[in-house]
């Protein structure tokens, strides 16, 4: 008897279960299918103890009445965490290597047009970091390249932060003061992107898990984004990411991501370590970019 209780309890939870995740795919346009089931579990845990829900039925509820919940959910289940440099060494690659091949490859002619992919980007602070190295890279020079960062995501208040870029110090930690001096206005507590760098970046909202396959770009960044999605669905994007790269492009992605599928014996590893790859040449470049 016991036993058929709790069949029946378990039976209603997967049955509020399943119809939680096909209203969050119709309503919020977020496809649970192809994120890892226990990152799911967890940020949804998240919503039922801080709403006080007893079980995914209550939840269902108090989704179905109130629209604030649904828009508290998305940035539940997007995850947004993220700063400026995140993970500091791999921008040094970043800034001393991989930006200045980019720039050499470019030669000297007149379109020198540099189209770099932040994927996932959150509230903009990936794009931001790259403007500001392509932008001390190249000094003055930076008038003789057509440089876009585009950046994309599928969470719209992110976008717009993106957008309005506009920082605190847990966003800025790991910003050198000589680039926050040159980058940045601060109004008391807050960092506002200067316009040299809003010109460089475009933020647009994008899915890519269903969204148009994007191409042409010298560098892509996907980083903290793929861990949170399923086998399959990662073997797939890498493969995307290497078919949206020029040739000799980069593939950078986060510190605690791994290349797998088939595009782990296409991609070369540049800097393994830093999880940077490279679309075709194998060979670490020396740096040599005062010459562009
Ligand atoms: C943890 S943030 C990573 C931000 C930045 N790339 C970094 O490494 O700091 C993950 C971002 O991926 C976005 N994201 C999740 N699924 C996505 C999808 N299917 N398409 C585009 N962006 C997605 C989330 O909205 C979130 O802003």
């Amino acid at each position: 008897m016991m036993l058929k209780a709790a069949e029946t309890k378990t039976a209603k939870e997967d049955a509020d279960f399943a119809l939680l995740k096909s209203i969050i795919k119709t309503r919020l346009g977020f496809n649970c299918e192809y994120y890892k089931n226990s990152h799911f579990r967890r940020r949804i845990d998240v919503r039922l103890r801080a709403t006080g829900s007893k079980s995914f039925g209550e939840y269902v509820q108090l989704l179905e009445k109130d629209p604030d919940e649904c828009a508290v959910l998305l940035e539940t289940l997007t995850v947004n965490v993220t700063n400026f440099f995140r993970n500091s060494e791999v921008y040094d690659i970043i800034e001393k290597e991989v930006l200045p091949s980019v720039i050499r490859s470019k030669g000297t002619g007149l379109n020198r047009s540099i189209k770099v992919w932040s994927a996932g980007c959150s509230i903009g602070v990936e794009a931001y970091s790259i403007a500001m190295l392509f932008h001390h890279i190249l000094g003055n020079n930076i008038e003789k390249y057509n440089i876009i960062i585009t950046g994309t995501d599928i969470d719209k208040a992110s976008l717009l932060h993106a957008r309005n870029g506009i920082y605190t110090d847990t966003e800025m930690k790991d910003v050198r003061p000589a680039f926050i001096n040159r980058y940045f206005v601060r109004e008391g507590n807050r960092y506002h992107i200067n316009d040299e760098l809003k010109k460089m970046t475009r933020f647009r909202s994008h899915d890519m898990i269903s969204g148009p396959r994007m191409n042409g770009f010298d560098v892509i960044f996907c980083r903290n984004v793929t861990i949170y999605f399923e086998k399959e669905l990662q073997e797939k994007l890498y493969m995307d990411f290497y078919n949206g790269l020029n040739d000799n492009g980069f593939f950078v992605m986060g510190k605690t991501e791994t290349l797998i599928g088939p595009s782990k014996d296409l991609f070369n590893a540049y800097d393994a370590k830093e999880r940077i790859y490279s679309k075709n040449h194998e060979v670490k470049t020396s740096p040599g970019w005062k010459n562009c």
